[in-house]
């Protein structure tokens, strides 16, 4: 899809407070009331949603957005995409529009900016992220609830990919939101879904490798969440921990905020050496998860304290340059490195 469907104002900056001449004001107002307003078919792609909707968008956008707008009325996936953001207003509307919405992730690129732009979007979310706080402890998670609130997340999660709205999205410290859920440790699908779905919203953070991003992360409880996961954790949500810990590892300032104390070291090593003899002595065959560890272990040898104290701390069967558990090739050649890090081969 082309540019022409971006509906983000150019000159859109949340933070920017701009202070306006009287002489200004006057022109801008002058020339606002010369620009006729468009007709309120072309701001919703000919769909007629009641008027006091129609309003609470519309007085979101600028011209140049209504024009985009405009441009847009062919296409039927916009006009169903702005329907239903329009629906989340209406509270008995609104289940149904988070499922379709998050449906649309993937085959609608600008719904994140659409989402974060159009007017109360961001605090329903939040609303329904509040609702839930209170059936995480005692915990009674239902599955529908479950299911609602992985729809929100869904939704998270494709802005915090968007490069045009991840900023924004961290600047409102909105991942916050979520560590409560990644706190819990009830085993109940509804909750472990919930987990899963809330570290995928981090995982997204940290998938486009965006130094912002994991220097926010850095300045948060995230990394002793994941390692309390990849610890205690179920096979997905495991994994998805430990890539956000590769991840933050794999950035210099992530590697040298980890490395800078014993406490912050050992608290990573002795969870990764946990999985590692949890794989081996249950014999459980995956590969993900492995690749994940191997990865982490070969970028901590990469910083010279951690690789010194790493020689002795290296779980047993890692230290075998001819172990068999290891299939991916890759994964062999990461482990091989770790090795030649160390010395030890
Ligand atoms: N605030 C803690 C710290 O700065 C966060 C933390 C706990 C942590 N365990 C960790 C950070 C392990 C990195 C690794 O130490």
């Amino acid at each position: 899809m082309s540019n022409q469907y971006v509906i983000v104002p150019q000159n859109y900056r949340s933070d920017s407070m701009v202070s306006i001449s009287p002489a200004d004001k006057r022109y801008f107002e002058q020339a606002q009331a010369k620009q006729k307003s468009p007709p309120q078919q072309m701001i919703f792609g000919g769909y007629s949603p009641s008027p006091s909707l129609q309003k609470s968008l519309s007085t979101q956008l600028s011209e140049q957005s209504i024009d985009d707008f405009g441009r847009m009325q062919k296409d039927s996936d916009t006009e169903l995409v702005v329907q239903y953001i329009l629906q989340l207003r209406d509270t008995d509307k609104r289940e149904q529009a988070l499922s379709e919405l998050s449906k649309k992730r993937e085959s609608f690129p600008h719904l994140a900016p659409l989402l974060w732009h159009s007017v109360g979007t961001i605090a329903i979310f939040l609303q329904e992220i509040a609702v839930v706080y209170q059936h995480l402890q005692p915990a009674q998670l239902t599955p529908a609830q479950s299911s609602r609130i992985c729809s929100v997340l869904g939704l998270l999660q494709c802005l915090a990919l968007h490069v045009q709205t991840r900023s924004c999205f961290l600047r409102a410290h909105i991942p916050l939101f979520l560590y409560p859920f990644l706190n819990t440790s009830n085993k109940s699908k509804a909750f472990e879904n919930l987990r899963v779905t809330s570290l995928g919203v981090i995982g997204a953070l940290v998938k486009g490798d965006d130094p912002e991003a994991i220097n926010f992360l850095m300045q948060t409880e995230i990394i002793p969440l994941c390692l309390r996961i990849m610890k205690k954790g179920q096979e997905l949500s495991r994994t998805v921990a430990t890539f956000i810990v590769q991840k933050i590892l794999l950035d210099d300032n992530g590697l040298n905020y980890i490395c800078q104390t014993p406490e912050r070291f050992f608290a990573v090593s002795q969870v990764l050496q946990t999985m590692i003899d949890d794989l081996h002595q249950s014999q459980k065959d995956d590969q993900r998860l492995l690749r994940h560890i191997i990865r982490c272990y070969l970028r901590l040898s990469e910083n010279q304290k951690a690789g010194e104290v790493l020689k002795k701390y290296l779980p047993q069967v890692l230290k075998d340059p001819t172990q068999s558990f290891i299939k991916d090739e890759v994964v062999k050649k990461w482990h091989n490195n770790l090795l030649q890090n160390l010395s030890i081969k």
